[in-house]
């Protein structure tokens, strides 16, 4: 554990709520790991989220990188991260969620091509793109132009469920790869190695485009609230940066609504795991709040995530609800907390703070996340009630504590 030892501290207020004390050497600790992790590869530049664990460059990994690099005050490495990112993006849109720049036979087996994997992960190029933007640096026009038609595959090709929402073809596309949520797809219930098998066995039953890009999984026909979430809220980002407005978005935004579960406190799931693990209370499925504004959903999940009954942790939140049979605080996807997850929660906050209970909300969020970012040694993820680090260390996208601890930039001014 990295406490920050005897090295001065200095306060500095978030928002309107209590005093973060943010060591004052945490900029040279995220720019160091960043720079570590720096890759240039055949003409490409990319930050691998972990130089042994994750030796590749990761999609929506990147998208946080692009936003730190922004926070270092680097626009040249932001901007290159996110062409890096396209640079094998479909002419259909799709684009995959691990790149192995350099080195294209690498696991091209298992993923049934050269270069990338065939799966994809949450499109936070929206997001990032917006942010840059935000930040006063230049967006290349075919950056957006290749986000755009990043989102509108999702939009137009996903299979959607019943309910209207998108599904995703393989759990690692929620980039929550152990989730509770998905346990309903390992049979017999969950278990670590089964689950592993299970998880290279559905790239088999992916269907496809002609040209390759995955469309549908009768065999994980999951429509995680998360991912949906997460495309509505970077579409709308991204037209932000001037993109044209993607199509469909209000009906997918009554679709998440429509799943609020009032009784239970979350958003469920569509799909195959809709009556079951589909209901599981976790952390990413109140990601719902970026896109449903409702008072009443969003004032529960914020008190939710409060809650140290419910989500409410010390270094937290947790990952998982407290009060499930699957709540593991150590586990890999169920219990840990994720400081990625938390930095869109913030965000979410960040963007509803006129009202006074989310400005407190996001200072929690940035107080908690940061305490556990300094406790693990800026780690992929962490005990919520420890802040013992877990997974690689030291992760990249953990220096997004850098941005959540920061005055929020003057767009978003409540
Ligand atoms: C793990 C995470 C995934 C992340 C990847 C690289 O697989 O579950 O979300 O993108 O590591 O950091």
């Amino acid at each position: 554990m990295d406490d920050g030892g005897a090295l001065p501290e200095r306060p500095r207020g978030v928002g309107a709520g209590p005093a973060v004390t943010v060591p004052s050497d945490l900029r040279d600790r995220v720019r160091a790991v960043m720079e570590a992790h720096w890759r240039e590869v055949d003409g490409h530049g990319y930050t691998v989220p972990n130089a042994t664990v994750y030796p590749w460059q990761w999609l929506w990994d990147s998208c946080f990188h692009a936003v730190i690099w922004a926070e270092l005050g680097d626009a040249d490495r932001a901007v290159r991260e996110l062409e890096s990112l396209f640079a094998h993006q479909d002419d259909d849109g799709f684009v995959p969620h691990v790149t192995h720049h350099g080195r294209p036979d690498f696991h091209a087996d298992f993923w049934g091509r050269r270069g990338t994997s065939s799966i994809t992960q949450p499109p936070m190029y929206g997001h990032a793109l917006a942010e840059l933007h935000r930040r006063g640096i230049a967006v290349p026009a075919g950056l957006v132009e290749r986000a755009r038609a990043g989102l509108e595959f999702l939009l137009r090709a996903r299979r959607r469920d019943e309910s209207g929402l998108v599904t995703v073809v393989h759990p690692w596309e929620t980039g929550a790869d152990d989730s509770p949520r998905w346990d309903d797809c390992c049979p017999g219930g969950f278990d670590l190695r089964r689950w592993k098998q299970v998880k290279g066995d559905l790239l088999a039953t992916v269907e496809r485009t002609p040209g390759g890009a995955p469309v549908a999984n009768p065999a994980f026909a999951v429509a995680p609230i998360s991912f949906n979430a997460l495309l509505v809220w970077n579409a709308r980002e991204l037209a932000a940066v001037g993109g044209p407005p993607a199509p469909g978005l209000d009906a997918l935004v009554r679709a998440v609504e429509d799943r609020w579960d009032e009784h239970r406190a979350t958003w469920v799931d569509g799909g195959a795991t809709a009556a079951d693990s589909g209901r599981v209370r976790t952390s990413d499925a109140l990601l719902a709040t970026l896109v449903d504004r409702r008072p009443g959903p969003v004032d529960r999940a914020a008190a939710e995530l409060a809650d140290p009954t419910a989500f409410g942790a010390r270094f937290g939140p947790t990952q998982v609800h407290r009060g499930e049979p699957t709540f593991d605080p150590s586990a890999y996807w169920r219990g840990a907390t994720w400081p990625q997850v938390n930095y869109l929660h913030w965000m979410s906050a960040l963007e509803a703070r006129r009202d006074a209970g989310r400005r407190a909300e996001a200072d929690r969020l940035a107080a908690s996340t940061l305490a556990g970012a300094v406790a693990s040694g800026l780690a992929e993820y962490w005990h919520p009630d420890t802040g013992d680090g877990l997974g690689a260390i030291p992760q990249s996208w953990t220096g997004l504590v850098l941005v959540m601890t920061r005055p929020p930039p003057p767009d978003r001014e409540g």
